[in-house]
């Protein structure tokens, strides 16, 4: 098993289809226009294929296709199929859901596994104001569609103190009726986060005590791996997570890593430096070639960002606009969320 300094596997692989977006959350990339990347440095399905398949030879068992938005690149449903065809334990996507009611039967017939979408809010005046355009209406159809075509979708929600706290509650609720599983998520301090204020987190403990105070007793899921979620059950069986990533960070058992659209491949989400997997392949290296990159940075790995930005007294974004302007691969967006 390939381990890095840390003795943690490679096991997880997220992957940037594409730095846009069609939402403005305003937890991850809230501006009009960014720097994008260039389109002629976005890795085309075949090379993708090349990639993931060097990355299943050293361990790789579960990936996750995001974006920015992943159904914004076209013909998603044709990479997804090629990704199935390899070797394939576990093949998910993380979606905002706007355009999911269209494309979800066509996802789910390529080979697609599991689908997890973002909703911030039931309500949709605040559904717009959180994602800068969004229209609710039109992701809870993608959520439908979601229940309909997989066997397991999952909700996330980024819990913003003063902004969609309240509704707690409701989501849970809301999961429990269709038959989907409700995360919560803290908020982050990760690229273009400009609002991002430690207190707008509302910490895990606090969101326990709110479904707890809505729903009576929770008692904890015991786990079986490395997911970022705590789970909890309510007295009536409905099962909920928690992904305490600011305030109780899960480095010490992180399989993950992520690769963006232009084919920079990073060890952490709040890593600086990333290995130029676009260029080796580019440059014309063979599967062995690309395996021994990918071993040897993986060999080396001591990333523990969420752990190191825990531990940091005064704590702001990650990194400010002229840094973002000038590596958009800074941003949480072209990372992959
Ligand atoms: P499952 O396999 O279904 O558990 O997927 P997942 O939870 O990994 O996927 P998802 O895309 O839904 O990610 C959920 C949330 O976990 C993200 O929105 C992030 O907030 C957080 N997260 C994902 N990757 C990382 C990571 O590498 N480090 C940290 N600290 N948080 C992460
Ligand atoms: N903090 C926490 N989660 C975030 N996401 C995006 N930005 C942040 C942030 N600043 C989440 C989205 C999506 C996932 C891919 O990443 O909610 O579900
Ligand atoms: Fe888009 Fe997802 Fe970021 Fe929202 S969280 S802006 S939906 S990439």
């Amino acid at each position: 098993m390939l381990a890095d300094a840390r003795g943690r596997p490679l096991r997880s692989l997220r992957i940037s289809v594409t730095d846009r977006c069609n939402l403005r959350c305003r937890y991850c990339m809230p501006e009009p226009n960014y720097a994008w990347l260039p389109r002629g440095d976005l890795l085309d399905f075949a090379e993708l294929r090349t990639l993931t398949a060097a990355f299943q030879s050293l361990g790789v068992s579960q990936i996750r296709l995001t974006g920015g938005e992943p159904l914004l690149r076209r013909d998603l449903p044709r990479l997804v199929e090629m990704l199935a065809g390899l070797e394939q334990r576990d093949l998910a996507m993380t979606t905002n859901g706007a355009l999911l009611a269209e494309h979800a039967a066509a996802l789910r017939g390529a080979g697609l596994q599991r689908v997890t979408v973002s909703l911030d809010s039931l309500d949709a005046a605040t559904f717009r104001r959180l994602t800068g355009r969004g229209d609710l209406a039109a992701v809870l159809a993608g959520i439908d569609a979601a229940v309909r075509h997989f066997p397991t979708p999952k909700l996330n929600c980024v819990v913003m103190r003063g902004s969609n706290d309240a509704e707690i509650p409701d989501l849970i609720a809301f999961g429990r009726e269709h038959g989907v599983e409700v995360r919560f998520i803290e908020y982050m301090d990760v690229g273009g986060a400009t609002e991002w204020s430690r207190a707008t987190v509302v910490p895990r403990a606090e969101i326990l005590n709110r479904v707890a105070g809505a729903f009576g007793a929770i008692e904890p899921v015991v786990r079986r791996d490395a997911a970022p979620a705590d789970r909890w059950r309510l007295a009536d069986g409905t099962v909920f997570g928690v992904i305490a990533s600011t305030t109780a960070p899960f480095c010490g058992s992180c399989d993950r890593s992520r690769l963006t659209a232009d084919g920079t491949w990073y060890r952490c989400l709040y890593a600086r430096e990333g290995l130029d997997l676009r260029g080796l392949l580019r440059g014309g290296a063979s599967l062995e070639d690309l395996r021994r990159a990918i071993a040897s940075a993986w060999r080396v790995r001591a990333d523990r960002g969420a752990e190191e930005r825990a531990a940091l007294g005064n704590r702001g974004v990650l990194a400010d606009r002229a840094a973002l302007q000038a590596d958009p691969r800074l941003e949480m967006h072209t990372r992959g969320g």
